[in-house]
């Protein structure tokens, strides 16, 4: 295994833990262990109990049941958790590919749904989002993408990095191609449940594709990125009993307590989506105000669910303005060359409480700078 260095990992592992403002951050805030407690009455104390011996592999069965619920049609057994979504990205295409494989994936995309498939041996081709149709995918082309080795199809809606969510009809006919010719539709949910229309939520696909599996996570949607819970929801028995199989070679089960506290904040998941969503809205309406001002700098396609915006850069390279914004006024944003994006994009995060004071800071920078 010879992976190369995941580029906006080792761009975050630079700037995160020193820049005043983070404002391109994937994930919705976060809260103290003692603010998800207070969700549930009694679970503060029940917390000072939970059992330091190693976990159930699978992971706990009433979180797994408490997973179950956020789908139509899985059960607990139907659930495997994970540390974090990435792990289980790592786990999904060990267990399920080989280098004779031919991969298509939605993209730009976060760089492990594509580097480990390539890293196996797989034939990888981008299925690409085009921002003239709203960062939508367009199903013609990836019936020009089949060849007679395609044996995955990698999606990612609502998507990290422009907020685009499918349409149902298109979500449809994904599943009814796939299922079809036979391929796995391993589809990245960590953002559902954080449409801006709960309307246009999409069914997830393990519940009408019994050859999906449907990746989440608590990162994101719900702000719990620090438990590292993951799972993988499918009726895919083989791909199932596989992953469950090289879990034991990673990290063979979760941390405990992190499983307890994943168990409370997904009872009470509502609760957080409502927080979060409520965050994202309003600082979706300063971000519309700064773009409005600087009209002649960037352009935007404003999201339809998730905590992330993809706007670009008009003049000037994206690469020297990010650097020179964090340098000068501490504000962190994240060039699009870090998903091999060459249209000059930057990643806007959406999620965090302190977004007011970071475009204050932005607009001082952009004052200072002029042009
Ligand atoms: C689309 C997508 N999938 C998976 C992950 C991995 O999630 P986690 O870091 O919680 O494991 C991320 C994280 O940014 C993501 O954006």
């Amino acid at each position: 295994m010879k992976l190369p260095p995941f580029k906006l990992e080792r761009y975050f592992a630079k700037h995160e833990f020193n820049t005043e403002f983070l404002l391109c951050s994937s994930d919705c805030e976060a809260m103290p262990i003692s603010e998800l407690l207070a969700l549930e009455s009694g679970a503060a104390e029940k917390f000072q109990n939970v059992w330091l011996g190693y976990t159930e592999s699978l992971g706990s069965p009433t979180l797994r049941k408490e997973i179950a619920n956020i789908y139509a049609k899985i059960m607990p057994e139907d659930v495997l958790t994970f540390s974090g979504a990435e792990e289980a990205i790592f786990l999904f295409m060990h267990a399920t590919l080989t280098e004779s494989d031919h991969v298509i994936v939605h993209s730009p995309h976060y760089q492990s749904l594509s580097e480990i498939a390539k890293d196996i041996g797989c034939q990888v081709s981008p299925w690409l989002a085009r921002e003239e149709n709203g960062w939508a995918l367009d199903l013609n082309e990836l019936r020009h993408l089949m060849r007679s080795t395609t044996k995955a199809i990698i999606i990612n809606t609502p998507h990290n990095l422009t907020g685009y969510l499918m349409s149902q009809a298109d979500f449809d006919e994904l599943n009814l191609f796939a299922l079809e010719k036979k391929l796995i539709l391993f589809s990245d949910e960590v953002y559902r449940e954080s449409e801006y229309d709960s309307a246009e939520r999409l069914p997830a696909a393990c519940d009408v594709n019994e050859l999906a599996v449907s990746l989440s996570v608590t990162s994101k949607t719900y702000g719990l990125a620090g438990l590292r819970i993951g799972w993988v929801a499918t009726k895919n028995k083989k791909i199932y009993d596989a992953m469950a199989s090289l879990k034991d070679y990673t990290t063979i089960c979760n941390s405990a307590p992190s499983e307890f506290l994943a168990e409370v904040a997904l009872r009470h998941r509502q609760k957080l989506i409502d927080r979060n969503l409520n965050i994202i809205k309003h600082n979706l309406t300063i971000i519309d105000q700064l773009f409005t001002n600087h009209a002649s700098r960037f352009t935007w396609t404003r999201p339809k669910a998730g905590s992330m915006g993809f706007p670009k850069l008009i003049k000037g390279d994206v690469e020297d303005f990010c650097d020179d914004l964090v340098k000068k006024a501490g504000v962190l944003l994240l060039p699009g060359s870090m998903y091999d994006d060459s249209r000059n994009h930057f990643r806007l995060g959406l999620g965090r409480k302190n977004l007011s004071q970071a475009v204050e800071r932005l607009e001082e920078y952009l004052r200072k700078v002029g042009g």
